[in-house]
């Protein structure tokens, strides 16, 4: 999913079957800073370490596959994204892409708030301690259940998807004898530059009422008319991914025009405006993304020139990074299994993890890069296509990258920015354990979520 163009092929002239390829990498041993997270170097001997920690030492301890975490470059995201965005904005990290008790207490202390879309989350974020006021729900079909839990446990939030769902809300919220703060959640019709299954501003999707047509205009005509909910702002996340911040300036545009016909039409100015998240990360050193700080300006500027040419007043803002928080935070351990090599063609690599763990290669082609990391070599560069050990052949973690000829059986294999959208979207595909997430801080790693066992297979099976 990389947006990258790959114009160089390898250097030996081969004839090279059809892929995604890049020029083997000048030095098979280097660890672009781009793709890896803060924390991790090549040491003296050779092998990787994360927070001072071998990989050698780590898989020793904890197995493989594993989800190593930096913990320090999270923390530090956390206050990048915060501190870009200032006292006068809201950070909600979006927990869909990696949610644990841990993150939600780093969360809590890095002062950024939260973003749920399922009571699953919102219990794992009640039980870490977060202030129900800081946690904002999401989603196209919350259940009753799930709505009154939220409005029950105070969130600070809910933002409405659907027409039922305003009246749902309101009902819920009524049976409690509360008022509950609302957004509602529009589609501004921006085609955002990402994969087809992760955009959603364009109108021919599931999520949110669409601005065109005038879908927006009458949902908030209905929550403004129901005295259970409290209209604060219009919410609008344009997909997932993505680099050009084009889209969400005319996302940041279209939003205020609402406010505007909502001032003009109800006498109400609305005090905040939710952007979304969205932000793409780098998977390959040839994304580019933009820095918290880039992000912030750019929408506070339109925000705030949009506003003052309506003569509104400037809203809060919030936004809800989540893959630009957790993505390039960690990587995930395997080790080298088997290796086939299909002369001229490439050499598949087996690890022992594989579509269970990371469904993103199969599900969106999206491109991942890999490294030796439990030694170095000098070798050359080998073609190779790292899979896993599933039972079909979509089963592919890297689909092309260069590894040192000599990799054998036992070796560690990294995968960088894994920390999005891998261990939250990890299955048990072929009865796979799903693999612990390992955090690593200061010289110490801890599981922060603990390998699944047979046991707890067995345990949901009750037949
Ligand atoms: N806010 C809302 C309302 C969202 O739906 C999402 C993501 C986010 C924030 C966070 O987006 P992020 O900053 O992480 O891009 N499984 C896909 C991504 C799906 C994103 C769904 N919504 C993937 O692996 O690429």
């Amino acid at each position: 999913m990389s947006r990258s163009a790959h114009p160089a092929g390898p250097r030996h002239g081969d004839v090279l079957p059809e892929g995604h390829f890049t020029a083997p990498p000048a030095d098979l041993n280097a660890l672009d800073p781009r793709v890896w997270a803060q924390s991790v170097e090549r040491g003296g001997e050779g092998a990787v370490a994360v927070g001072g920690l071998d990989v050698r030492a780590l898989a020793e301890e904890f197995g493989t596959p594993a989800y190593v975490m930096d913990e320090g470059d999270f923390r530090a995201r956390c206050r990048a994204w915060r501190d870009a965005f200032g006292p006068d904005a809201d950070v909600f990290y979006a927990g869909k892409a990696f949610l644990s008790r841990a993150v939600v207490r780093w969360l809590h202390e890095e002062g950024l708030n939260l973003d749920v879309c399922s009571g699953g989350e919102l219990a794992t974020a009640l039980a870490a301690g977060m202030p129900p006021e800081r946690i904002a729900l999401h989603g196209n079909n919350k259940s009753t259940e799930e709505i009154a839990r939220a409005i029950e446990a105070g969130v600070g939030r809910i933002v409405l998807d659907s027409f039922q769902e305003i009246a749902r809300v309101a009902h819920v919220a009524r049976g409690l004898g509360r008022r509950q703060p609302v957004q509602i959640r529009v589609t501004v019709g921006v085609e955002a530059h990402t994969h087809e299954f992760i955009a959603t501003a364009h109108e021919d999707q599931k999520f949110g009422l669409a601005l065109a047509g005038g879908q927006a205009a009458e949902a908030v005509r209905r929550v403004l008319g129901l005295e259970s909910l409290e209209l604060t702002g219009i919410h609008s996340h344009i997909g997932s991914q993505i680099f050009d911040m084009a889209g969400f300036e005319v996302s940041a545009r279209r939003v205020v025009g609402l406010l505007t016909e909502v001032r003009d039409e109800h006498g109400v100015e609305l005090p905040e405006i939710d952007l979304g998240g969205g932000l793409g990360i780098a998977y390959t050193p040839e994304d580019d993304p933009r820095e918290p700080h880039e992000i912030a300006k750019a929408l506070g500027d339109i925000v705030t020139r949009e506003c003052e040419a309506a003569g509104l007043a400037v809203p809060r803002l919030s936004v809800e990074p989540g893959r630009a928080i957790v993505g390039p935070t960690a990587f995930t351990l395997y080790e080298v299994g088997t290796l086939k090599e299909l002369e001229g063609l490439r050499t598949y690599v087996s690890v022992d993890g594989g579509m269970s763990d990371n469904i993103r290669t199969a599900l969106y082609d999206a491109e991942y890069t890999v490294a030796l990391v439990s030694r170095s070599s000098e070798a050359e560069p080998m073609l190779s296509r790292v899979v896993g050990k599933h039972c079909e052949s979509g089963d592919i973690v890297v689909r092309d990258a260069f590894l040192p000829a000599d990799l054998a059986p036992g070796d560690l294999l990294a995968v960088p920015a894994t920390g999005a959208y891998c261990r939250s979207m990890a299955s048990n595909y072929n009865h796979a354990l799903r693999p612990p997430v390992v955090a690593v801080r200061d010289g110490q790693a801890r599981e922060i979520v603990r390998r699944e066992t047979e046991e707890d297979l067995l345990r949901l099976d009750v037949g």
